[in-house]
């Protein structure tokens, strides 16, 4: 499933296939949501404070799933493509962090072997390589492997840095093992579009057994926010069209997530910690999951919409070090992830929303490869003081 992408831009897209609303409401009285009992987290920004190809081209017209779309993103060199590589090594947030966990760990990396898990223009490979690094295999499925080894060759690291053009479930490593696996994995809402059963493959395949991966922690939050200005603005707008009824277009624009930056005084309750995962341990399967959650009110307002982010840590480095794409720090390409509600909720100070969240692999006969997943909110009232 393809969030729509950007709020501010008027062009944004959205899915065309019809699906039914996925937050699914049930009352105070529903026995369900009685005495639940939740992990509450509020996160905390750890960003910093300083400052997508494979797909062979003869098999155009072979029938082509989101997956190969997605590879098919990066790997030729059209304005959109080169603008979206550009974004990731922009956005300062994601890329120093990266750099950062490198340079001030060399530990880690000195005299080791790593892969660089989609290398894209081989930038995490060069970090790893000016850290000390014995030797980076970079592997990378798209057209952009080629502008990889030009970078490398470029660069003085062709000693260092061996790039490999494939995917990584295809490509066959010169070495059995590897000391450190690198990657930057994470899609839209943590899990859309995501690489991560790619990361897992190649630590179950490569990695040693006191082997690194980084990032090695991931974790998906849920807050709800009041955005009456833009409902009004950009959906509403499809009850009255110059006199005439649209709304059926209004039903579809909602039923998609969108991703846009949240301001976090749009906030509304808590912020709470839906899932942990530990990329050095999981199985694939730890990716499907149902998280309850208790967002409780710290004002009175209205509630138009949940907001999901993820955050990211390194916990291998000497400080533990991170980023969180939450409204709360400062934002990354990856923004937020924010999913209306058909109708308007009211909530006082201290009532709640109560729910869970179900996150599985949007896996369809047609989409077999596809790195999606699927979700659905469960959610009702609830009155702490009752
Ligand atoms: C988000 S980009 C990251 C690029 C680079 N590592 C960076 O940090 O700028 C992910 C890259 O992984 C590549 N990729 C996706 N799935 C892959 C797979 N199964 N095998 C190899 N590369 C893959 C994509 O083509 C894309 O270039």
């Amino acid at each position: 499933m393809n969030p729509a992408t950007d709020k501010n831009n008027d062009n944004a897209t959205s899915s065309e296939t019809q699906r039914p609303r996925k937050i699914k409401f049930a009352y105070e009285d529903d026995d369900q949501f009685q005495g639940e009992t939740l992990d509450e987290t509020v996160t905390e920004s750890s960003n910093l404070d300083d400052d997508a190809l494979m797909c062979d081209p003869d098999e155009i017209g072979a029938d082509k799933t989101s997956a190969d779309y997605y590879f098919d993103s990066y790997s030729h060199f059209g304005i959109h493509e080169i603008f979206t590589l550009q974004e990731m090594l922009k956005d300062a947030v994601r890329t120093k962090t990266y750099q950062n966990v490198i340079y001030k760990n060399t530990f880690l990396f000195k005299d080791k072997v790593v892969l660089d898990v989609g290398a894209g223009t081989g930038i995490l490979s060069l970090f790893c390589a000016k850290a000390g690094a014995k030797h980076v295999y970079a592997v990378e499925c798209s057209q952009m492997a080629d502008m990889a080894k030009e970078i490398v060759k470029v660069n003085g690291f062709s000693n260092v840095i061996t790039v490999l053009k494939g995917k990584i479930e295809e490509i066959e490593l010169p070495v059995a093992q590897v000391d450190i696996i690198v990657s930057e994995w994470m899609g839209y809402f943590l899990l859309f579009e995501n690489m991560l059963n790619t990361v897992l493959y190649a630590r179950d395949k490569w990695l040693v057994n006191s082997g690194v991966v980084l990032p090695d922690k991931a974790s998906l939050y849920l807050t709800a926010i009041e955005d009456a200005e833009y409902k009004e603005d950009k959906i509403e707008f499809w009850n009255n069209v110059y006199g005439f009824n649209m709304s059926c277009i209004k039903k579809q624009s909602m039923m998609e997530p969108l991703v846009d930056t949240v301001d976090q005084n749009q906030i509304v309750t808590n912020c709470q910690l839906l899932k942990t995962m530990d990329i050095s341990k999981m199985a694939p399967g730890d990716a499907s999951f149902t998280a309850p959650f208790k967002l409780v009110a710290e004002r009175d307002d209205y509630i138009h919409a949940l907001v999901a982010y993820f955050d990211v840590t390194f916990t291998k480095c000497h400080k533990l070090t991170g980023f969180s794409t939450g409204p709360k720090s400062r934002a990354t390409h990856w923004k937020q992830t924010v999913l209306y509600l058909e109708d308007v909720l009211t909530i006082c100070e201290g009532e709640a929303l109560v729910g869970s969240m179900t996150m599985w692999p949007a896996v369809s006969e047609a989409k077999p490869l596809d790195a999606s997943f699927d979700w659905i909110v469960m959610m009702g009232y609830f009155d702490p003081i009752c």
